[in-house]
């Protein structure tokens, strides 16, 4: 634990910095079952933004899990370390540094649990920084014919421990900003969908 650490702020307010980018950062959470979709509407909401001229990026669980994260499993203390890290963290502020930093921010991370929602959200709302959750909702018995990367049928032999869904649990939001069927409506319509709360919100 590093102690005698001061916070040395720059010489740019984060008012002057939106005004100079032309844009508020926000993160916006996406959570769901794996092969829910949230890669898919992440890549397509990254791409629609940055054509609109806005700085956006997206942090995906895959990708951090094969760098940043790489020595986290996926038993519950590691799936919370995973998400502490992405969301704060006294380590590195990832999803709240990009938003810090008048991005968009777009995570893309299974989150299974409520609480390490919450926390992040919290830890958003302390800093005054905009924060929405998208809940990316397919049934399981959809995700699980979709099984892109076979995981699913080699959770259900057992083969993989811990899987969201079939071994682990995964707790739905509550209430959450967003609400997409993937079961029920295509990626342009999800973009749609979330872009027009971005702009309904003054994000955009
Ligand atoms: S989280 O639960 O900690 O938020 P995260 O989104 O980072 O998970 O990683 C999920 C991805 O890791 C899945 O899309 C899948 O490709 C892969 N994966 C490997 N093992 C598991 C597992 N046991 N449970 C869920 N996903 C897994």
């Amino acid at each position: 634990m590093a102690t005698n650490i001061t916070f040395h702020p720059g010489s740019v307010s984060a008012g002057e910095r939106s005004q100079l980018l032309n844009q508020k950062g926000v993160t916006i959470w996406l959570t769901g079952l794996s092969a829910s979709g949230k890669s898919t509407i992440a890549c397509a909401l990254e791409q629609s933004l940055l054509h609109q001229g806005k700085f956006a990026y997206r942090l995906d669980g895959d990708n951090v899990r094969l760098g940043l994260n790489k020595d986290l499993g996926f038993d519950e203390d590691s799936r919370v370390e995973n998400i502490r890290r992405i969301g704060e963290a006294s380590t590195c502020h990832v999803a709240k540094l990009f938003n810090d930093a008048s991005c968009f921010a777009i995570t893309a991370f299974i989150s299974p649990y409520l609480l390490d929602r919450k926390t992040v959200r919290e830890l958003h709302e302390k800093a005054n920084l905009g924060f929405v959750e998208v809940f990316v909702d397919a049934p399981l018995s959809i995700v699980e014919q979709r099984d892109p990367k076979g995981l699913y049928k080699r959770a259900r032999t057992g083969e993989i421990k811990d899987f969201t869904g079939i071994s682990a649990p995964y707790e739905p939001p509550e209430n959450p900003e967003i609400h997409i069927r993937t079961d029920e409506c295509d990626v342009t319509q999800a973009v749609k969908t979330i872009t027009e709360y971005l702009v309904s919100h003054g994000y955009l």
